[in-house]
């Protein structure tokens, strides 16, 4: 059976790659501080390896990755590097400033993988020999994964993890990069290897699993169950494609079913909603009300039958607790009388800690909110902080003004004021309603060759006066960028989501640069 660092055989690693995996999802990119602020969080919930981001990819990734292992505190910070020392040599610069630094570096290893660098068997077995070796020169932690284990062949699968193992790799990752295997598999493949390769015994299994088939959480439980010790996961899986394992799933599960898989991980639960949060906003990604233990609906009991039994005893039909994932059981309302002790306190009982510069701003945009809004509700509190996040000051494109012409007689206008690198610009513009007018008045403001892909609004609360949500995808030479804004003002929200899109879009422009030619990895 494979060890782990604690050496307690029922401990499992949570591996977090939110930062790296995740945010390769089209459109999900983050700014520096957002991967700083996700970061710290994962810290503090107990997220055994962080894996910040693919230093080579860009010089964004690179001070992310640096910056996140500079302030970690607890953690392993882990960056990813393929198979060539540049690579490994630039993933060191960036993670060499933690307090427990790893390297991960791979190779897609499948027949068809094994063509895009067009090796051999032999070449890619040296390869991966002197690419382990350097990388365990620079760093004692070392992660080695072959991409696509799951469809590479058993005897050369074996081989290659034996030589990553003698060249100083201290954690195998077995990566079912298309999510194609099923959990009898994936528990047969790592207990076998286990069983039969040289060595194994003295090193970590993990286990990477993605969605496509809906199996990456059944997946990785069974390949616990066959041997693994790391979980690679996360937040609202979020990943390219179906996503990738969920790290509240599997984090739940063994906490939930312990009876039949006695493991545990270091999460501490109650912070898994504000990452949930967090994730969501700063990626533009909604989470799915169904979705198992984080959607909006996953402790929402509908029929008269499940609420009677819920309130006569909860574990009726409740087999977790909302708190203990940080869902508060309350819905205190606020209103324009509640006080900064008040706000601060419900903030607070959301999982939201903010010190006092931060506190004033947002009850400023507190009581804006409580002057147009009757009653204030834990989910408009919660819209108001993602905003607060998601509109950070350092941004090129900021909207100063707004006043739309709307209604039955044609043509709506939209008469705009951006701030944009810091200079007041203004225009009124024309369209086939008041949204389009807004983008119009955007458009003519800050040129640019982005097409709207997706333009959602929801309501946050219920009632006239609510906030709407609104979410925009945008895409530009290929890539894609969300933004995300709320207001009780739906035209303000189109505007700002719209805006918040744009200033990703810029930020993502930035990062591909030329000089950033990559192969994609999932
Ligand atoms: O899915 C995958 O194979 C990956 C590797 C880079 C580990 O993400
Ligand atoms: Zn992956």
């Amino acid at each position: 059976m494979a060890q782990n660092t604690n050496t307690e055989q029922d401990r499992v690693l949570i591996f977090d790659t939110t930062l790296r995996d995740g945010e390769q999802s089209p459109g999900a990119t983050m700014t520096h501080n957002e991967k700083l602020e996700i970061a710290t969080l994962l810290d503090e919930m107990g997220v055994d390896i962080i894996e910040a981001g693919f230093p080579i990819a860009s010089i964004g990734d690179f001070e992310a990755v640096r910056d996140i292992a500079k302030l970690s505190k607890t953690a392993v910070i882990c960056g990813l590097a393929r198979a060539n020392p540049t690579d490994i040599d630039r993933c060191w610069e960036a993670v060499k400033h933690a307090k427990r630094p790893r390297i991960h570096t791979f190779i897609g290893t499948s027949p068809l993988h094994r063509t895009i660098p067009n090796l051999t068997r032999d070449e890619m077995a040296d390869r991966i020999h002197e690419t382990v070796s350097h990388a365990r020169n620079l760093c004692d932690n070392v992660q080695w994964s072959p991409m696509d284990a799951t469809r590479t062949e058993w005897d050369y699968l074996k081989r290659v993890v034996e030589i990553a193992i003698r060249a100083g790799a201290t954690t195998i990752n077995i990566p079912d990069t298309v999510g194609y295997t099923a959990p009898v598999e994936s528990a047969d493949l790592i207990r076998r290897l286990i069983a039969e390769v040289p060595g194994a015994d003295e090193i970590v299994f993990a286990t990477h699993c993605h969605n496509d088939l809906g199996m990456a959480t059944a997946n990785a439980l069974a390949a616990v169950e066959g041997g693994a010790r790391q979980i690679e996961c996360t937040i609202n899986g979020l990943g390219e494609r179906a996503g990738n394992t969920a790290l509240e799933e599997v984090v739940m599960a063994l906490r939930v079913r312990n009876d039949i898989m006695p493991y545990r991980t270091g999460v501490d639960t109650t912070k898994i909603m504000q990452a949930s949060r967090m994730v969501s906003t700063v990626s533009g990604f909604p989470v799915q009300y169904n979705k198992a233990i984080v959607g909006k609906n996953a402790f929402a009991h509908e029929s008269g039958i499940h609420q009677d039994g819920v309130l006569k005893n909860a574990e009726t039909f409740e087999i977790m607790k909302p708190e203990d994932i940080g869902l508060s059981d309350t819905n205190l309302v606020m209103g324009k009388h509640s006080g900064r002790a008040a706000l601060r306190a419900k903030l607070s009982e959301l999982g939201y800690e903010l010190g006092d510069n931060q506190l004033k701003d947002v009850f400023v945009r507190f009581k804006e909110l409580a002057d147009r809004k009757k009653e204030v509700y834990d989910e408009d509190l919660i819209a108001l902080m993602a905003d607060s996040s998601t509109t950070a000051a350092n941004e090129r494109i900021q909207l100063k003004f707004l006043r739309v012409i709307c209604g039955t007689e044609a043509p709506q206008s939209a008469d705009l004021t951006l701030v944009i690198d810091g200079k007041d610009q203004q225009v009124t513009a024309q369209g086939d309603g008041p949204v389009d007018a807004t983008f119009n008045a955007v458009q003519a403001l800050y040129p640019h060759g982005a097409r709207l892909e997706l333009y959602q609004v929801h309501a946050v609360t219920g009632g006239t006066d609510a906030q709407a949500t609104v979410s925009v995808r945008m895409e530009e030479d290929g890539h894609i960028a969300t933004g995300q804004s709320s207001d009780t003002d739906t035209v303000v929200a189109s505007a700002k989501a719209y805006i918040n899109a744009l200033n990703r879009l810029i930020v993502r422009r930035e990062k591909t640069k030329p000089g950033a030619d990559l192969q994609s990895v999932s």
